[in-house]
């Protein structure tokens, strides 16, 4: 039931916007349609995501963070996701699992069958229909994010632009992300779509409706919304 759909890729790759964009077309076009993130989009995930991302969290040991993805994870799939999912809707998730494979996995160097068991429970199993990896140079995407920053133009409504614990670590850390989201890309080919994030915003937004169009057939859309 219903249509989970999640956006993947560097920093600054585009995900937060493109996510937002397919969210307000699907909206405008009839559909029942939430947009959520990751960590974050439940009241304890937000709250968990404040830990995350803290710059002065340095002593955080690479377990803790795992697992507090994935409390958040738990969060949000139990309190949102499942349930929307279950009345036939559509939702769209900022980063997901794959992204604990990439970043802790890849990054971290963590092993990937302890984090595929720790995803399922947190998870109970849940993967999305279709996810989109915006492909950008790591660097381009740091420098956009860093842009983004001085502009201080929000990332997502009633959210600042941050520059978080996360983004912070080094470049090297980065390409092993990336490398790692191939890897997983190489896994599992049908469920993934590359798109070129160097494009302009309108350009990609249309690939990824694209994308997405094959997949609404079975979801019923709401009555005109006046
Ligand atoms: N296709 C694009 N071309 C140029 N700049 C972009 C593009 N998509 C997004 N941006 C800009 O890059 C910055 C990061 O975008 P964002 O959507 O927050 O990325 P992410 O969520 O992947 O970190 C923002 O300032 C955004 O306006
Ligand atoms: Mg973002």
């Amino acid at each position: 039931m219903g249509v989970f759909i999640t956006f993947e890729g560097p920093e600054g790759s585009g995900k937060s916007t493109q996510a937002r964009l397919l969210y307000e077309r699907l909206q405008a076009e009839g559909y029942p349609v939430i947009l959520t993130r990751e960590p974050g989009g439940t009241r304890i995930g937000e709250m968990i995501r404040r830990i995350l991302v803290d710059l002065r969290h340095t002593e955080m040991a690479p377990t803790t963070e795992t697992l507090l993805f994935s409390a958040a994870r738990a969060q949000l799939v139990s309190e949102l996701i499942r349930p929307y999912l279950s009345t036939g809707g559509i939702v769209l998730c900022d980063r997901y699992a794959d992204s604990t494979f990439a970043y802790q996995g890849y990054g971290l160097g963590r092993d990937l069958d302890e984090l595929q068991a720790i995803t399922a429970v947190a998870t109970g199993g849940l993967m999305p229909d279709l996810t989109f990896y915006l492909d950008i140079d790591v660097e381009e995407g740091l420098r956009r994010k860093r842009a983004q920053r001085e502009r201080n133009t929000p990332d997502a409504p009633g959210a600042r632009a941050e520059w978080n614990r996360l983004d912070a670590r080094d470049l090297a850390y980065h390409q092993r992300v990336v490398a790692g989201f191939f890897e997983l890309m190489q896994r599992e080919p049908a469920r993934w779509r590359r798109l070129s994030a160097n494009q302009p915003i309108a350009t990609l937004a249309a690939q990824i409706y694209a994308e997405v169009e094959p997949l609404l057939a079975p979801v019923a859309r709401l009555g005109p919304t006046v």
